[in-house]
């Protein structure tokens, strides 16, 4: 078991580079299922998701080679499983992302539910009413989704809610359907327009990523490519939040601001100084922090994964600020976990009401999630005193070697193993 312990308070200031996207890499590597040709992925990032990823691609014939940020998918011979089991998706649920691929590549997938997880339900119901809408035959059993389909058939499909993995899971299985594919009420995240990207370069023929419309003309088959991934916007977010945090002077190269407008806008209204470069953002605190409300809402609204890192700023902005929360039920895990460390905020249903300032002092927390995890960092930055963050594998998912970047801008973190 890792925990990260904290001295604080620490003002974080100096350079960082931004890594690849978690996010987009998962679904980028189940795109190796669409092709018999080795895809190459540039600037990925080196977290635990990915590595799951990778071990669940192996058990479906796709070989893999990592060299630093550089991995090589090479798919197999014929004879390979096309399974997802439980022990791999229950570890991370973006594991539903092979479904479409496998459906339409090998004609069968079987994969595990995903059940619930620490923020939410999170059911893949529009997943399948979509390979659904394409012919697919789609059957639940033991736990498990089975869907066949001989060819996928290009039809019109409207999601219920824009679902990012939803959007990436009919992309793939639309590429290699006969026909045309229009897909509406799309999720509109840069992760979905890189996948696409690549997509493009593998062969597919794909209009209208990035809005709420999507028409895929199927083909035939698919080759292999060579990609590189675009940066993390929410790793970047969660430095520039930090560095809000402890009054710093933080840059972050590597990474696209317009990715990041939503963020941006509230911590500029909050009073942080922004500049930007042309792949690179800056982000100072000068004068006082100010309480500002939060939607959480799909791209291009403000992202839920950046809404826990948020609260923690806003525990040192002056002013009452509200929160709600839209996107998932039940991701208010990090607020009992803030009062332990002082902080004072109620919560009602969707919304939470954060008083600040107050002053933080170190405590011994534990992570619940991923994003929450790294919330429970922030503020013990900002903390008078020792935080012990227990239960770090949740950040080790996303976030590539924390310690050695926030000890790169000055702070004081080590990562105990016990
Ligand atoms: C992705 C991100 C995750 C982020 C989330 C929302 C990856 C690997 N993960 O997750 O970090 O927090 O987008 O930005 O990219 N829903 C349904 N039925 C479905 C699908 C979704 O009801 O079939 C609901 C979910 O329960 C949730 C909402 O739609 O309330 C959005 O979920 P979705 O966009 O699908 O999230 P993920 O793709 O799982």
């Amino acid at each position: 078991m890792n925990r990260f312990h904290i001295q604080g308070p620490n003002r974080l200031a100096g350079t960082i580079e931004a890594g690849g996207a978690k996010n987009a890499t998962l679904p980028a590597m189940a795109a190796s299922l669409l092709t018999d040709e080795p895809l190459v992925l540039r600037r990925v990032p080196r977290v635990q998701d990915i590595r799951t990823m990778a071990r669940l691609l192996e058990h479906l014939g796709v070989e893999n080679e990592a060299d630093d940020e550089v991995v090589r998918l090479v798919p197999g011979g014929p004879g390979r499983p096309d399974d997802a089991p439980y022990e791999l998706v229950k570890q991370m649920r973006a594991g539903v992302l092979v479904l479409g691929p496998l459906l339409a590549r090998r004609g069968h997938a079987r994969v595990s539910l995903p059940g619930g997880c620490a923020i939410g339900v999170r059911p893949i119901d529009q997943h399948l009413a979509g390979l659904e809408a394409l012919g697919a035959e789609v059957t639940l059993e033991h736990g498990y989704v089975d869907a066949r389909a001989k060819q996928l058939v290009g039809a019109r499909y409207r999601f219920g809610m824009p679902t990012v993995g939803g959007t990436e899971n009919l992309l793939m299985a639309a590429a290699l359907a006969r026909g045309t594919t229009r897909l509406e009420n799309c999720a509109r995240e840069p992760e979905i327009v890189d996948l696409a990207r690549l997509l493009a370069r593998m062969g597919a023929q794909i209009e209208g990523a990035g809005q709420d419309t999507i028409k895929i003309q199927g083909v035939e088959s698919l080759s292999g490519a060579e990609h590189s991934i675009i940066a993390d916007r929410i790793e970047t977010g969660t430095y520039l939040v930090a560095a809000a945090m402890t009054g710093g002077d933080v840059t972050v190269t590597g990474t696209r601001a317009a990715d990041l407008a939503p963020l941006l806008e509230k911590l500029a209204e909050a009073g942080c100084r922004i500049e930007l470069g042309d792949d690179s953002l800056r982000l100072s605190l000068e004068g006082p922090l100010r309480a500002r409300d939060v939607v959480t809402a799909p791209h291009p609204g403000f992202p839920t994964d950046l809404q826990a890192q948020y609260m923690a700023l806003m525990t040192q902005a002056d002013g009452v600020s509200t929160i709600c929360e839209t996107v998932f039920e039940n991701r208010f895990q990090h607020v009992p976990e803030l009062g332990r460390m002082g902080a004072h905020i109620e919560i009602d249903g969707s919304y939470a009401r954060v008083h600040g300032p107050t002053g933080l002092s170190g405590a011994k927390v534990m992570a619940t999630d991923l994003r929450a995890s790294a919330c429970l960092v922030l503020a013990g930055l900002a903390a008078e005193g020792r935080t012990v963050v227990d239960r770090i594998y949740h950040l080790d998912r996303g976030y590539e070697a924390m310690e050695h970047k926030l000890r790169a801008l000055g702070a004081r973190v080590e990562r105990v193993s016990e």
